[in-house]
This record gives C-alpha cells, sequence and structure tokens, in this order.
C-alpha cells in the first residue's frame, strides 16, 4: 500500500510527469482510432494526472485506486474530478465508461493471475460495449533494474531509488535522508506477468484485444513497457 508520504513524494518527485506525457499520448492514440469516449475511468489513478489530463482532453475522467493517501492527494490536486478508494480487482460502478486506462505498472502491483482475471471482469462490467481498456504492463522482456541513484529535493531531502529484479518480481525501494539520517524507506513490489496468461483471461473477460505492443504510438521508440488494448465484446 502506498503509504502517505511515499504518496507526496511522488506528487512533488516528477513521477507524474508520466501520465501526465502518457495522457497526451493517450488523446492522440484515440484520435489515430476514432474513438471519442465521452466518459473514462482510470485504475490505480493515483495522484490523478492522468484523469487530469484527460478530462481537459475531453474526456471526463473519474479514478479509482486502493491508497486512501494516494485519494487525498488526487482529490487535493483536482477537487473537481471525482475520485473514489477502491479495489480494481473487485469495483462496481454506478454508470457504464467508454473507456477505462490502468497505466503506471499498477496492473503489476496485482501478484495473484487470478485476481488480474477479477479485475478484467469488472473493467468488462464497466464498459459501455464497444468500449475500450487501454493498460500498460512491465514487458516480460524488458524488465527495469538499474544502478541505484539518488535525487535531491528542494526541501534539502535526499532520496534514494534502487530497482532489483529476479526477472520475474521487481522491488523498488525508496529512501529517503535528512543529511546522514535515514527518515522513510518504502518498498513497493511488483510482478511481473506472464503474457500469453494476460492476453487469455482478457479474452475470457470479454475483451478482444486489439492492440498488444511494446509501444503506444507508431511514432514512440520501445521502451519497457507493453501497451495493450482491448475492446469489450
Ligand atoms: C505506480 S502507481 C501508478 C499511479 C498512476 N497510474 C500513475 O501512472 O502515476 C500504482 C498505483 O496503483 C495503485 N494500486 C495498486 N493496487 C491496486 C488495486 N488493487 N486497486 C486499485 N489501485 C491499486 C497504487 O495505490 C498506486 O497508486
Amino acid at each position: 500500500m502506498y503509504g502517505s508520504l511515499f504518496c507526496q513524494l511522488y506528487n512533488d518527485f516528477g513521477w507524474n510527469e508520466y501520465p501526465r506525457a502518457l495522457g497526451r499520448r493517450i488523446l492522440t492514440w484515440l484520435d489515430g482510432h476514432g474513438l471519442r469516449p465521452a466518459r473514462a475511468l482510470d485504475l490505480g489513478c493515483g495522484t490523478g494526472m492522468l484523469c487530469a489530463v484527460l478530462t481537459a482532453g475531453g474526456v471526463a475522467a473519474d479514478g479509482l485506486d486502493l491508497s486512501p493517501d494516494m485519494i487525498d492527494v488526487a482529490k487535493t490536486n483536482y477537487p473537481g474530478l471525482a475520485f473514489t478508494v477502491g479495489d480494481m480487482t473487485d469495483f462496481t460502478v454506478e454508470h457504464r465508461y467508454d473507456l477505462v486506462t490502468c497505466t503506471g505498472d499498477a496492473l503489476n502491483h496485482i501478484f495473484d493471475p487470478d485476481a488480474v482475471g477479477r479485475a478484467f471482469a469488472c473493467v468488462r462490467r464497466a464498459l459501455n460495449d464497444g468500449g475500450v481498456f487501454l493498460f500498460d504492463l512491465l514487458d516480460p522482456d524488458e524488465v527495469p533494474a538499474g544502478e541505484p541513484f539518488e535525487a535531491e529535493h528542494s526541501d534539502g531531502t535526499r532520496v534514494r531509488f534502487e530497482t532489483v529484479t529476479d526477472g520475474r518480481d521487481v522491488r523498488l525501494t525508496i529512501k529517503t535522508y535528512e543529511g546522514d539520517a535515514l527518515k522513510f524507506e518504502e518498498n513497493i513490489l511488483e510482478r511481473v506477468h506472464d503474457l500469453g496468461d494476460i492476453l487469455a483471461r482478457l479474452e475470457r473477460a470479454g475483451l478482444e484485444v486489439i492492440q498488444c505492443s511494446d509501444r503506444l504510438l507508431d511514432t514512440d521508440g520501445p521502451g519497457t513497457t507493453r501497451f495493450i488494448a482491448a475492446r469489450a465484446i
């Protein structure tokens, strides 16, 4: 679970740049597919940035996240949007959506493949017929790992990031220091899912895969993320 200090770091430390840029690319992707969704739901919405970019682009977006602290940050950031605490593996909606998104590795936070299947079933029920589910996953062929690195926050706090992987699970450790004193540590675990299993579970949930690629847009370079889009049938 993402705790409050970590949520604040997420807000302050530039990770919001990923959903900000991705939101614009999703709007371009929708245009390229001739899709004009009126309403979207973002699962694992974090600080709400993707919802804000989609809404500004004409797709009214609500957010759902397991972490109450993330939802507090999202509500503070975007008081005009609707954010709810909820589990993407077991949620219901008051009305259906034309688009459901789940990005920033949010699905990699779910370890049990059956729970991923339950999330897909909930997504299908949340979508109008013909609606689209667009999500990203850590690419099994490109599991990220890297040298630890440190960044300095404007308030003088030092933050150290370290990613370790055994090829199946990824552990991201974030430590913050004041001077040399460790102030805070959080470990985020992510599961690298089997792609064949993911695609089979989508089909079983009534979601027909229309894209599975190492890039969202043809103009993107290859990355460590796989983008999958599926249409509700
Ligand atoms: C790496 S963050 C990505 C946040 C946001 N999508 C972004 O790109 O900035 C993953 C998010 O997924 C949320 N999350 C993890 N498991 C979840 C679940 N079962 N249901 C809903 N949200 C979940 C976490 O609380 C966290 O906010």
